[in-house]
């Protein structure tokens, strides 16, 4: 057991589960730090940034893969889930890694990607040898549809199709079986049915946490489970293929899976080992049950559904203009649905998502910087655990994409290419690509405005989205008003205020405005927190300012003083009040 897990709860500013009022940080090891030159970041990059994470403030880091992995899908592709992948380091620098992060008081949480495996696994590279393999079992595997010859088109045992286009199904030809892969054809899914596979989860699970690891962040985590029969669904329109979400994406055996994996992974441990779902199309009656209590097996979800609001229907990679009416209450309606029973996160971006400026803020010269602070004030006073993405703190924008040559993400490649082969215009497509392709997150954090030190390497694997200096790590460092210093202060917000971690929310109809507007209560005080999230000024909303006659401090602000009558474009502030006793609904 690392320090840390001894560590008694007064070492931590927090109350416990320190998640409730904490911020975590995600890495994506590809583009944070490259130590070697090698254009690839890795551990000892991120060992250099340690100062970095302390300062900021941050509870835990979230580690995207780093296991071995042939990168079809950027590690999510995993080929051995008990060592290092040379390209980022050693199991050594790992152990490095999580000491030193525990000396700062920083936890880490690994991913853990098993609802599939690479197709380079051992386990699955076994499966492929033959029908009788002890291992053929470990993943899904099914006969030709009836009367057709396998490998035909048509000839897939269910016309499921998969979320990086194409089908769900590939045909093994040497021992004529489909196998069915929910991503990626080199990403095969494990049959959880299987009690061995769940043994080999388990296992590999106590072996990370042996090595002093605090929890982990469970990829696709709900779709797992897979129906004992598997059917065809409607087509979606335009395709030959249809959704495989609703067979799989609340499984039969999920509830189980995740319950056995408590009892035999956590139960025995320290209760602040955390396990956070990463859990699309899942609805909050679903949230509620898998978070409702320890013994569930989840401490909290990643859901998507803020995400999919300017997505068009069953295509998230087609943009559509973005609501944030639709947006506001969307945060509402899970507020009120967990505000007694189960637990959420806060994120506008990660590895998977276009940069939060980009999105849903304003990344002009004049907005870039209030935009970004009016967009994480919004969204991180709201009840959940803040996780925040690399480079977010210095209000990043999304990828400079110039041609089909600067995408690298693998759904973004069979995307276009699937559109080709439909004689769609490309260039319509990638425009449509320069807004929600994951690529946007994944370029390199801007450290240094030296042109080769941005990054730690003058070629990195993939370009650096094009920036002015000011957002650079070091440009903000000096600038008490930049935006890592905002979110500095409320990353210390979230930990000093416990109205933030354990109020009640209410969200005010503020209408068709582009304003969000809420409070956080207890009987005790109230937090009023106002953003206006346009670039074109707005009246405070008549009810809001009644509640701000009576505020006592402002906590947080960004753009001009609160108090106006009027709201500057991207203005936002937090204001911390006593409670009206007649008022507060505080739990
Ligand atoms: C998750 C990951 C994503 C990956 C997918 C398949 O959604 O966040 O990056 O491609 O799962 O593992």
């Amino acid at each position: 057991m690392s320090d840390l897990a001894m560590a008694p709860d007064s070492t931590y500013r927090q109350p416990q589960p320190w998640w409730r009022s904490g911020t975590i940080y995600q890495i994506y090891p590809h583009s944070f730090a490259d130590s070697n030159g090698d254009g690839l970041g890795d551990l000892a990059g991120i060992l250099s940034h340690i100062d970095h994470l302390e300062w900021l403030g941050v509870d835990a880091i979230w580690l995207s893969p780093v296991y071995p992995s042939p990168q079809h899908d950027n590690g999510y592709d995993v080929s051995n889930y008990r060592d290092i992948d040379p390209r980022f380091g050693t199991l050594d620098d790992s152990d490095r890694l999580i000491e030193a992060l525990h000396a700062r008081g920083i936890r880490l949480i690994m991913d853990l990607v098993v609802n599939h495996t690479s197709n380079e696994h051992q386990w699955f590279v076994e499966a492929c040898s033959s029908r009788d393999s002890p291992y053929r079992d470990w993943y899904i595997w099914r006969d030709p549809r009836p009367g057709m010859i396998g490998g035909e088109p048509g000839a897939e045992p269910t016309n499921w199709g998969s979320y990086f286009s194409q089908s769900a199904w590939t045909w093994h030809e040497p021992t004529q079986q489909y196998y069915l892969h929910l991503y990626a054809r080199e990403q095969p899914d494990l049959n959880w049915q299987n009690t061995a596979v769940r043994d080999a989860v388990h296992e590999l699970m106590t072996w990370w946490l042996d090595r002093g690891v605090d929890g982990f962040r469970m990829d696709v985590i709900n779709l797992i489970s897979k129906p004992d029969e598997l059917v065809d669904g409607p087509l979606l329109a335009g395709t030959a293929f249809a959704d495989p979400s609703p067979f799989v994406r609340f499984g039969p055996r999920l509830t189980e899976y995740l319950a056995e994996m408590h009892e035999r992974v956590f139960a025995g441990r320290r209760p602040d080992l955390v396990r956070i779902g990463e859990t699309p199309g899942l609805t909050v009656e679903q949230a509620r049950r898998l978070t409702r209590s320890r013994e569930c097996g989840l401490d909290m979800v990643f859901q998507f559904e803020h995400m999919e609001i300017d997505r068009a229907p069953g295509d998230r990679l087609a943009p559509v203009d973005l609501s944030i009416q639709s947006l506001r209450d969307n945060l509402a309606r899970w507020q009120t649905a967990l505000a007694h029973e189960g637990w959420n996160t806060l994120y506008g971006n990660n590895h998977d998502q276009p940069r939060l400026v980009s999105r849903f803020g304003d990344p002009s010269p004049e907005y870039w910087q209030t935009s970004a602070k009016a967009v994480a004030l919004a969204l991180y006073l709201l009840r959940g655990t803040a996780s925040m993405y690399q480079g977010e703190e210095i209000g990043m924008v999304g990828a400079t994409v110039r041609s089909p040559d600067d995408l690298r993400d693998i759904r973004s490649v069979n995307y276009l290419r699937t559109a080709a082969a439909k004689g769609l215009d490309e260039a319509v497509v990638l425009e449509a690509l320069r807004r929600t392709a994951r690529d946007n997150a994944r370029t390199p954090v801007q450290w240094s405005t030296a042109p080769d030190a941005v990054f730690g390497s003058a070629n990195p694997w993939m370009p650096v989205a094009e920036h002015p200096a000011a957002i650079t790590v070091e440009a903000q460092r000096n600038d008490a008003d930049s935006v890592m210093h905002f979110y500095r202060a409320l990353i210390a917000m979230r930990h000093d205020q416990p109205v933030i971690s354990n109020g009640a929310t209410r969200m005010f109809d503020t209408g068709p405005t582009p304003i969000m507007a809420y409070l956080r209560e207890t009987p005790a005080e109230t937090l009023i927190v106002v953003a206006n999230l346009s670039s074109t000024p707005h009246p405070v909303p008549a009810l809001l300012a009644q509640h701000m006659t009576a505020a006592s401090a402002v906590l947080l602000e960004s753009g001009p003083h609160a108090g106006a009558e009027s709201l500057a474009p991207w203005q936002a502030f937090a204001v911390l009040t006593p409670s009206d006793v007649d008022r507060a609904t505080g739990i």
